[in-house]
């Protein structure tokens, strides 16, 4: 009896050890997708390298390659930064996606300060995706050419001025009058980029127009009318989100899974591919020490990272799954969200063993990829009763030709300290 337990011991261990010996990066390489991190690499990049190289197949810069990094004047460019992130990429075997050209944000002072005819805008925007194209020609697969064209409050397409906000505004629609010419800066810089490289993948990227909705379907309209005229590959969809507490999307990154998988469905149905091009699931900074509460909100937050990643992997055209960073410390959010953050799946200091450490929401991810079942016989019980009665309600969707309750769990252990302390133990 002794020894049959003993050998049940070692299966199950053994068992575990299989699924945690992997790592995001050799479970999304068998599956053939690109798991991948925007990258700035930080003052001391050791620790940062090897997490990146050990758990990412895919790689972007987070701002090294937006126009006001990489064009420093009107006929010069600075590639260095952006050159040390994709050559690294391109010597571990990484995807390299491109992020951006034509945006409201993140220009050179040189063009926000230009005053110049619409020729003239369109010959500098041929002149900038032309050359920086030609740069990188061979290491970059795919490429988001515009980013952000919808307007934040939907009601249209992003305008050249009048908005209180005033980095709102697009010095790229007020320079070539885009209002009164039906955007066609939009098609013109999928054009210069098509002929530039027609060997490169052309997205559009924009966030919020994850779900389905008014800022989707302009969206939506703009790669459907792309599309037509062959200069659209894919569409990006960014991904910033808070927890799903609605059963609609709404703005500011509030998301509902079957909203998002009807969306797929449509720009699927386009014939595009679809990339998460910024993915980060963001919740309310955590009381020092945890609480209950915020280990609530941690659980949630895996149950999310595998419900984004379970949609993903079900759609056959998503082949990206970025996020927006290694970890935390790194984030944009807290800067952008006030009172928001530990949305990304790393520590933000090395372990014991040196390296950044796995995060819960890491397991979020790893699990929709390896689709661990069954290792604890209740773990199914315990994901229906994690869920409250009116999110069960939103995830009536079926993923993978179940119902809701028969979405696995992969269940965690977490241990409260005398005094009222969390502390979570990955199994
Ligand atoms: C963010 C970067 O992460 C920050 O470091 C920077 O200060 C601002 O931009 N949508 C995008 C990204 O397309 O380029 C933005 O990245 C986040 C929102």
């Amino acid at each position: 009896m002794k020894q049959q337990l003993l050998l049940c011991c070692l299966f199950l261990a053994a068992a575990m050890g299989t699924v945690r010996g992997q790592t995001v990066r050799s479970l999304a390489e068998e599956r053939g997708i690109y798991f991948g991190a925007a990258v700035t690499f930080p003052a001391n990049p050791a620790v940062y390298e090897t997490t990146l190289a050990r758990e990412f197949n895919g790689l972007v810069c987070e701002n090294a390659m937006k126009f006001g990094n990489i064009m420093t004047g009107p006929t010069t460019f600075s590639y260095s930064e952006a050159d040390a992130i994709v050559n690294f990429g391109v010597s571990h075997g990484m995807y390299v996606r491109g992020h951006t050209f034509i945006w409201h944000k993140q220009n050179p002072t040189w063009f926000m300060n230009l005053n110049v005819s619409r020729d003239s805008a369109f010959k500098i925007m041929e002149q900038y995706i032309t050359s920086v194209m030609t740069h990188f020609r061979g290491k970059i697969k795919e490429w988001d050419i515009v980013n952000e064209a919808v307007a934040r409050d939907s009601s249209g397409m992003r305008l050249g001025s009048g908005y209180a906000d005033e980095s709102q505004n697009s010095k790229w629609a007020a320079l070539t009058d885009a209002a009164n010419h039906d955007f066609d800066y939009i098609d013109s810089a999928f054009t210069y980029a098509r002929r530039a490289d027609s060997s490169v993948l052309l997205f559009y990227n924009d966030y919020n127009t994850e779900g389905m909705g008014k800022k989707a379907d302009r969206a939506y309209d703009i790669v459907a009318h792309l599309k037509s005229l062959d200069l659209v590959d894919g569409v990006g969809l960014q991904c910033h989100f808070h927890l799903s507490t609605d059963s609609v999307a709404g703005p500011n990154g509030s998301w509902s899974p079957s909203e998002l998988a009807a969306n797929l469905e449509r720009l699927a149905a386009l014939g595009l591919i679809i990339s998460f091009t910024e993915v980060d699931i963001r919740i309310p900074n955590a009381h020092t020490p945890m609480t209950a509460e915020d280990s609530a909100l941690l659980i949630q937050q895996r149950d999310e990272y595998y419900t984004l990643m379970k949609l993903f992997l079900a759609q056959p055209k998503c082949r990206s799954f970025f996020v927006w960073g290694i970890n935390d410390a790194q984030s944009w959010i807290p800067d952008f969200f006030d009172g928001y953050g530990s949305c990304l799946l790393f520590s933000n200091t090395a372990g014991t063993n040196g390296q950044f450490e796995r995060k819960t929401c890491y397991y979020g991810v790893l699990d929709a990829l390896s689709d661990a079942t069954g290792i604890l016989g209740n773990a199914r019980e315990n994901y229906v009763k994690m869920i409250p009665a009116t999110k069960a309600a939103n995830r009536s969707f079926d993923l993978l030709g179940r119902t809701v309750k028969d979405i696995p769990f992969h269940p965690r252990i977490i241990v409260v300290k005398p005094g009222g302390a969390v502390n979570e133990i990955h199994p």
